[in-house]
C-alpha cells in the first residue's frame, strides 16, 4: 500500500504538491472512484486516472545536473553519497540512472534520466558524441599537447584514443573534447604526457550545455530546447 500523492509524484509527472492539488480538486479516481485524501493508501494494482487517464507506471524524465565532487555516479554503491541522493524523493524510484559516469572529484554536467534508449544512444561508441571537459593539470599544456590529441594518443596499456580536441586556455588548463569515454579517459590521456589532472569540468554533453547558473548539487529538469536537442542529433 502506497499514499495516492506518492503514488502519482513516482511517475515523475507532478512534484507531490501538485499531486495534492490534483487530488483535493477531485480530478483523481482509484478504482474509478474518485478520492480527495491525498494521504489515502493504495494498493500498488490498483488503477489510478487524472481526469479519467491512467497515471501509468512513470513517464520520462531528463535532468540536467551540476554535479560536484564527492559523490559517485552509480545509483547505489555502499559507503559512498550517490548521484540520486542529490534528487528531491520524487525522483528516487522511477529508475532515473546517470547517462554515462563521471569520476567521484569530476564535477560538472550529468543526465540522468529513465529512457534507456535514449541514454543507450547517446553513449553508444558508435554515435561519437562529443564530450567536453575544462581541465586544470600540473604542469604547462604546449602545442605538442595539442598535437598528440589531435592525432589519437596511445595510453601507456597500448589503448588507443580517438583523435580528440586540445584548446589551450592557459598554460594549465584547457578545454578538451573527445568522442569516447573510456575510464579515466582525460586523466589518462593527460598523465600520458606527463601532466597529471588536478580539476576536471564535464561542461558539455552533446547538444547539452551546463547550465552554470545551476549551482553544485542543484538540478533541473531539460527545458523544451534540451529535449528537442537530443532526441534530433
Ligand atoms: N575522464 C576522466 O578521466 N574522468 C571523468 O570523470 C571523465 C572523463
Amino acid at each position: 500500500m502506497e499514499r495516492l500523492d506518492k503514488r502519482l509524484s513516482a511517475t515523475g509527472k507532478w512534484s507531490r504538491k501538485e499531486a495534492r492539488e490534483l487530488i483535493r480538486a477531485g480530478r483523481v479516481s482509484v478504482g474509478g472512484v474518485p478520492c480527495r485524501a491525498p494521504e489515502a493508501k493504495v494498493d500498488e494494482a490498483a488503477p489510478v486516472t487524472v481526469d479519467g487517464t491512467p497515471i501509468g507506471a512513470h513517464g520520462p524524465v531528463y535532468l540536467m545536473l551540476h554535479k560536484p565532487a564527492g559523490v559517485v555516479s552509480s545509483t547505489d554503491q555502499p559507503g559512498e553519497r550517490t548521484v540520486l541522493e542529490l534528487l528531491g524523493e520524487e525522483y528516487q524510484n522511477i529508475g532515473l540512472f546517470p547517462a554515462g559516469r563521471l569520476d567521484k572529484d569530476t564535477e560538472g554536467l550529468l543526465l540522468l534520466t529513465n529512457d534507456g534508449p535514449l541514454a543507450h544512444r547517446l553513449l553508444s561508441p558508435k554515435s561519437h558524441v562529443d564530450k567536453v571537459y575544462y581541465v586544470e593539470v600540473d604542469g604547462e599544456l604546449d602545442g605538442d599537447d595539442v598535437e598528440a590529441v589531435r592525432a589519437g594518443l596511445t595510453l601507456g596499456d597500448g589503448t588507443v584514443c580517438l583523435p580528440g580536441e586540445l584548446e589551450l586556455l592557459s598554460g594549465h588548463s584547457a578545454h578538451i573534447t573527445l568522442r569516447e569515454g573510456k575510464y579515466h579517459q582525460v586523466k589518462r590521456m593527460l598523465a600520458s604526457r606527463g601532466k597529471p589532472v588536478t580539476y576536471l569540468k564535464r561542461v558539455r554533453f552533446g547538444p547539452l550545455i551546463l547550465d552554470e547558473g545551476l549551482p553544485k548539487g542543484a538540478w533541473r529538469p531539460l527545458n523544451e530546447r534540451e529535449l528537442e536537442s537530443i532526441f534530433c542529433e
